[in-house]
């Protein structure tokens, strides 16, 4: 199987609206290139334009302006039967008439591949997704994890230079949906096939992912591993829509080479990392995330326990510090003093995993 590397130039999808109001820019000025081989992830909200950027890579939806290439051949005209990608919906989307073997084979058979051939792929793709011995089952015969993986093993057998998935485990129970993601990527990894994961799970992305690209409104609002934007987040959104994170607001008084001191809630915090330049006297946003604080005994920042709750590997609490709302996970409380809700206490940051934008 040969990955292709896959680039969006400029990729833009603009909808008419139908009801008169303003057209949708429902994919605005996309670029990005992704490397043969890589797992990439779109992640964003309902709406943002990651099942349409992924229909656009399909040639299911004609793109308004930019181009799409894969390998060193550009796809934007070509129809999605001669685009060599394979797409796994959320549906399945499989032949309900026919049985595992045939859904699988089917591709191949348009190919007029002869019949060694499709048994020798069929029966390579059936053993690595787990399928074997179920090939004469029908798809109303095995369990939504079994489906998910025929659509798999279908796009799969197609050996196509990208593979395309749109939120493909949005139909299954929880526990089946964080199994059969650890088997996604392990199976892609087998294959070396390049990916691209549709998903507003975060979970998912951060587990699955080479790289991580947040959308909001048709648009790239960060792109990176999911070190990366856990981390060093560039915004608001991204640091919300990732994980966890409670929001510092202050101003800088001075920027040197251990970071930066800035003012908030009338004290004064040194060395915050930032990937940023910022003038003194200009706002920024620390952003904390929950394990990067604790509740202590004294400190710099007096607060009101609001919540204490043991959840067995962290203590998670809510404090108020001048009517804002943080979250701490106090890893492996065990041995810690624990604050009951209601008491005063004082927040705790470890300065160096903060990040400031
Ligand atoms: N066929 C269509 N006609 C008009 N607007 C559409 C069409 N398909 C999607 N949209 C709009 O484009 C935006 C992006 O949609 P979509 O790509 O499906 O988002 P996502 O998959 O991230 O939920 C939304 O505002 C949606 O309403
Ligand atoms: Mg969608």
């Amino acid at each position: 199987m040969s990955a292709k590397g896959l680039s969006l130039i400029d990729l833009e999808k603009v909808y008419p609206n139908k009801h008169g109001g303003a057209p949708v820019h429902a994919v605005d000025h996309v670029s990005m290139d992704i490397a043969p081989g890589e797992f990439v992830t779109l992640l964003g909200p309902s709406g943002c334009g990651k099942t349409t950027t992924l229909r656009m890579i399909a040639g299911f939806e004609k793109p308004t302006g930019g181009d799409i290439r894969l390998g060193d051949q550009s796809i934007r005209y070509l129809s999605p039967d001669k685009r060599d990608t394979a797409m796994v919906f959320q549906t399945y989307a499989l032949f309900p008439n026919m049985n595992i073997y045939d859904n699988i084979s089917y591709g191949l058979k348009i190919k007029k591949l002869s019949s060694s051939e499709i048994n020798r792929k069929v029966m390579n793709i059936l053993e690595m997704t787990g399928l074997k011995g179920l090939e004469k089952r029908h798809t109303n015969e095995i369990s939504g994890g079994q489906q998910q993986r025929v659509a798999l093993a279908r796009a799969l057998v197609m050996e196509p230079g990208v593979l395309l998935f749109d939120e493909p485990l949005s139909n299954l129970d929880a526990n089946l949906r964080i199994q059969m993601r650890t088997e996604i990527r392990r199976i892609q990894r087998e294959v070396g096939i390049t990916a691209v994961y549709v998903t507003h799970d975060q979970a998912e992305a951060m587990s699955m992912s080479d790289r991580i690209v947040i959308l909001k409104d048709g648009r790239i609002e960060q792109m990176g591993s999911p070190e990366e934007v856990y981390y060093s987040p560039n915004s608001e959104f991204s640091a919300n829509f990732i994980g966890t994170a409670n929001m510092l607001y202050g101003t800088v008084i001075s920027q040197g080479k251990e970071g930066l001191t800035i003012e908030t809630m009338g004290k004064q915090l040194k060395n915050i990392p930032s990937d940023r330049r910022f003038e003194p006297g200009e706002k920024c946003t620390v952003i904390v995330r929950p394990e990067a604080c604790s509740v202590r005994e004294s400190g710099l920042l007096e607060a009101t326990v609001t919540l204490s709750t043991f959840m067995g590997s962290y203590q998670l609490y809510e404090l108020q510090i001048d009517g804002r709302r943080f979250t701490v996970h106090e890893n492996n409380p065990k041995n810690k003093h624990i604050f009951k809700s209601g008491e005063t206490a004082f927040l705790h940051l470890d300065i160096a995993d903060t990040h400031a934008i």
